[in-house]
């Protein structure tokens, strides 16, 4: 799988470099473990692109899963999480940030695969204000987890409403993307480019802790009636 990764990444970069992209020639097997909101929102955009959608649900033959592989189409499918995991290039981790641990440990081997993790892990402190969980991100962890994968910190800094229609924000909107390695991270770039955001490299996994506080203050600042919101827009400059 490593090896489909990496071909499917190269054509990609080849494609860049000899400016032909187009939503055929990078077509890649994402399975999206979950299907609860950021699935939702994900799934059915990534597949306009070209890509094989197959959903991981503990419940793959539940009504809602099979209404959501209906939604998506082009030949997506739904399927237990490892086997999802084990068909795919990519694996988006659309599930509870605590589930986390016990996910990525149960996908078996995904040496070479992205994995892409949109999870907000919060704690609540005493004062009922969101604050970090544990030292360090939930992304860093995973990729702890599963060392031999390549782990991208992308898309939690934003609702699933807006990941399913990104001109409501009424301007560009950047994914924030963190990780260790750059070809998975230009993967992750051009999923998100492609179904109409910006992005922006944060640099590496380390720094996914960041892009995870951004939720604490943006779901403080609503809880506590100030609410904005967090595009992080390029200067027109650049
Ligand atoms: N909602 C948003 O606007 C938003 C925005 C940015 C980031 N996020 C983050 O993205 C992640 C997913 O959010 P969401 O809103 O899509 O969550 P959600 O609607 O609750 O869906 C999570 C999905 O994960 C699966 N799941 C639930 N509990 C599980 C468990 N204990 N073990 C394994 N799988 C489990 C379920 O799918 P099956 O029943 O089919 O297995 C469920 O549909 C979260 O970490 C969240 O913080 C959410």
């Amino acid at each position: 799988m490593r090896g489909n990764f990496m071909r499917t990444a190269i054509v990609f970069l080849a494609a860049v470099i000899f400016g032909h992209v187009t939503t055929s020639v990078h077509a890649a097997t994402i399975a999206i473990v979950g299907t609860g909101n950021v699935a939702e929102a994900l799934g059915p955009r990534f597949a306009e692109l070209g890509h094989t959608i197959i959903y991981g649900s503990r419940e793959p033959n539940r009504a809602d899963v099979q209404a959501l592989v209906q939604r998506t189409g082009h030949g997506a499918q739904a399927l237990a999480p490892a086997v999802a995991a084990a068909a795919a290039d990519a694996i988006v981790l659309a599930i509870p940030w605590d589930a986390a641990e016990a996910v990525v440990k149960s996908l078996g081997n995904v040496s070479g695969k992205v994995i892409i993790d949109p999870t907000n892990p919060r704690h609540i402190a005493e004062d009922g204000l969101r604050d970090y969980a544990f030292d360090g991100s939930n992304a860093e962890r995973i990729q702890q987890w599963a060392p031999a994968a390549h782990v991208v910190k992308a898309f939690n800094t934003m609702t699933a409403g807006l990941m399913t229609n990104p001109a409501s924000a009424g301007g560009p909107v950047t994914v924030a993307l963190a990780g260790d390695d750059s070809t998975a991270k230009a993967f992750v770039a051009e999923l998100a480019q492609g179904i109409g955001f910006d992005t922006m490299d944060f640099g590496p996994v380390r720094y996914a802790h960041v892009i995870e506080g951004m939720f604490y203050v943006w779901g403080n600042a609503r809880q506590t009636g100030t609410p904005f919101e967090f595009f992080m827009r390029r200067p027109p400059s650049n």
